[in-house]
């Protein structure tokens, strides 16, 4: 019988390299690559779209219910949409980006994304990454990663990133806005940003992308032997 394919669970801080890496990973072995921090920011690009107030749990849940929330392949990223409007760059703005940590410290919203990213993950083949999958979306993962990076370091890098999106945000603003979600998604109620106890922690401050995608693909192929 042809082997189903592990789950894989990337989590760490904002801008750690987990969606980068984890999409190098997907690729290498034929698996899917499901962002769910995208899924966040979709919700949250509905919620500003919508005037709904950011904390009003009722109405956002009632919006998210509303929507479906998928992937299409596509170069250099997979595209995101909602509903039938594509939404690849607009969930990557800073009012999206600011206003995300509100929305998805709601428990309803956070129930709600946890059951499909279950569904989406349930045939296995899947690297999945975010800031609670080994700890609460997939807490039978048979791998699970924990990536983190100096704040300098990950600022840097959205500064890189935003660049190539056409983004124009000073550096320091980036240092504080990671600061700031670091210690919102860590504080938040619900599944707050934590190691699983199982999880294998990078550091991957002074490691090149190659390099910790080679070290995870090489844990993945000792679990699949
Ligand atoms: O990885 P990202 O920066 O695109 O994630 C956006 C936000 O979504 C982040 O501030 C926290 C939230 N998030 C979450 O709460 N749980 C996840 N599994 C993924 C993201």
């Amino acid at each position: 019988m042809e082997k189903q394919g592990l789950q894989v669970a990337i989590d760490g801080p904002a801008s750690a390299g987990k969606s980068t890496v984890a999409k190098i990973v997907a690729q290498r072995f034929h698996y899917i690559y499901c962002d769910t921090g995208a899924m966040y920011r979709a919700i949250t690009w509905k919620v500003l779209q919508a005037g709904v107030g950011l904390t009003d749990e009722a109405a956002v849940k009632a919006l998210l219910d509303q929507i479906t929330i998928r992937f299409e392949p596509g170069t250099p990223e997979q595209k995101v949409f909602v509903d039938d409007t594509e939404v690849t760059l607009a969930i990557r703005q800073p009012d999206v980006t600011n206003s995300v940590s509100a929305v998805s410290a709601l428990p309803a919203v956070r129930a709600e994304l946890t059951e499909r990213q279950r569904q989406i993950a349930d045939a296995g083949g899947i690297v999945m990454d975010g800031r609670d999958i080994g700890s609460t979306v997939l807490p039978h993962a048979q791998v699970k990663i924990f990536l983190v990076a100096s704040v300098d370091e990950r600022a840097q890098r959205r500064l890189k990133d935003n660049a190539a999106k056409g983004i124009d945000t000073p550096l320091a603003t980036l240092k504080h806005e990671i600061e700031e979600r670091d210690r919102k998604d860590s504080t938040r109620k619900v599944s707050p940003l934590t190691q699983a106890a199982d999880a294998i922690r990078l550091d991957t401050t002074s490691m090149s992308i190659e390099q910790v995608a080679d070290k995870i693909a090489e844990i993945i192929q000792k679990k699949e032997s």
